[in-house]
């Protein structure tokens, strides 16, 4: 398949009609970028989950450009929906609810639930409007791989397996949307991101957050989130996260450097580049920051070949947790506490 590069908003209507006629777009939110399908559209739905290699029970988001066509996809909006679309959308959060028939279940991987997303991303949503139809779309990478956060990582990941990739530049927030399920009456947290904890409990004062965010899922165990349950993430180095204070966290870096000397080592640091023999990539001064660098850098990490890679985590502020799920799952929970 020969896949296009839009790269002008006039190609915005080209890249609509794709959707409409049951294509494959991969389009920029404010998140990471999206592989877009109708929302209506069964067979389409079909094919992003071949083009990502993804297990067909991992449900897929369902994006629209208002909060209107949220009533038309869902049933039971209650009061608590509507005080978290009223406060954060159009915004990085994803909230779960009952599904009307329109959503195929094909889209939502046979639930009876619906995740719901309103992009904050201009492009994203004149995208929603041209095609005329809610667009389903998970993360634009392929199954396993970091999301992406630039069109060229698209571009590594989908070039000839979809229709078209829009380049709209960088994404902002650089990590998903913030999931919540609120289809059965409470607030439940499935997967942090730009839209914090802290931020949601300020309205929802009930809002938990699920176990299962920090730890691996057990074989036989029914995540509330399928995609809980699948490798995430990963890129071809193996991760360890190294957490604690900066001084012990840069210790051990160090020795486990020095331990490693035939290989190619790389550090994801966020004090100072302190470490010899090693590639560094600055994670950020902020976690916000490191959460919008992340997997940008598990790629860059990659291109250098880098056989192992140690990302510190020594702070702790609202957007901690977002960062240490994306990394406790890249490093398939191989976490060294000092
Ligand atoms: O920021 C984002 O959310 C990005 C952009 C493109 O919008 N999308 C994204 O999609 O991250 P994806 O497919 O990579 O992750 C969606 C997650 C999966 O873990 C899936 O299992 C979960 O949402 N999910 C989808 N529908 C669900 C449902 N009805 N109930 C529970 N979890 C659901
Ligand atoms: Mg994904």
């Amino acid at each position: 398949m020969k896949t296009q590069i839009l790269k002008s908003s006039e190609s915005l209507d080209i890249a609509g009609e794709i959707i409409r006629n049951g294509g494959l777009v991969a389009f920029p939110t404010e998140t990471v970028y999206g592989l877009g399908a109708s929302a209506y559209d069964s067979e389409a739905a079909k094919k992003i989950y071949r083009a990502k290699g993804r297990p067909s029970d991992n449900p897929l988001i369902v994006h629209v450009a208002s909060k209107a066509d949220i009533y038309n996809i869902a049933d039971g909006v209650g009061d608590m929906a509507k005080t978290i679309i009223d406060n954060f959308m159009p915004g990085p959060i994803t909230i779960i609810l009952k599904k009307k028939e329109c959503i195929s279940d094909d889209v939502t991987g046979g639930l009876k639930t619906v995740a719901i997303r309103y992009p904050d991303h201009k492009i994203a949503q004149k995208l929603i409007i041209a095609a005329g139809v809610p667009i389903a779309a998970p993360s634009a990478n392929l199954s396993g791989k970091p999301s992406p956060t630039k069109a060229e990582h698209v571009i590594d990941d989908m070039m000839g397996r979809i229709d078209a990739i829009i380049d709209g530049g960088d994404t902002l927030v650089g990590v998903e949307s913030t999931i919540v399920d609120i289809s059965d009456g409470k607030c439940n947290i499935l997967r942090p991101g730009g839209i914090s904890y802290e931020m949601i409990k300020e309205l929802v004062p009930d809002v938990t957050i699920d176990k299962n965010i920090l730890s691996s899922i057990s074989k036989d165990e029914a995540p509330k989130c399928p995609g809980m349950k699948y490798k995430h993430y990963a890129p071809d180095a193996e991760v360890y996260v190294v957490e604690g204070e900066k001084d012990k966290v840069q210790d051990r870096i160090k020795s486990l450097i020095s331990e490693n000397r035939d290989k190619t080592v790389g550090v994801l640091f966020e004090n100072d580049a302190v470490y010899d023999d090693a590639v560094e990539i600055y994670a950020g001064d902020t976690n916000k920051e490191y959460a919008h660098n992340l997997f940008s850098a598990l790629r860059e990490f990659d291109k250098l070949k880098a056989d192992i890679v140690y990302a510190e985590i020594t702070r702790d502020d609202e957007h901690l947790l977002a960062v240490k799920n994306r990394l406790y799952k890249a490093a398939g929970h191989k976490v060294i506490y000092v």
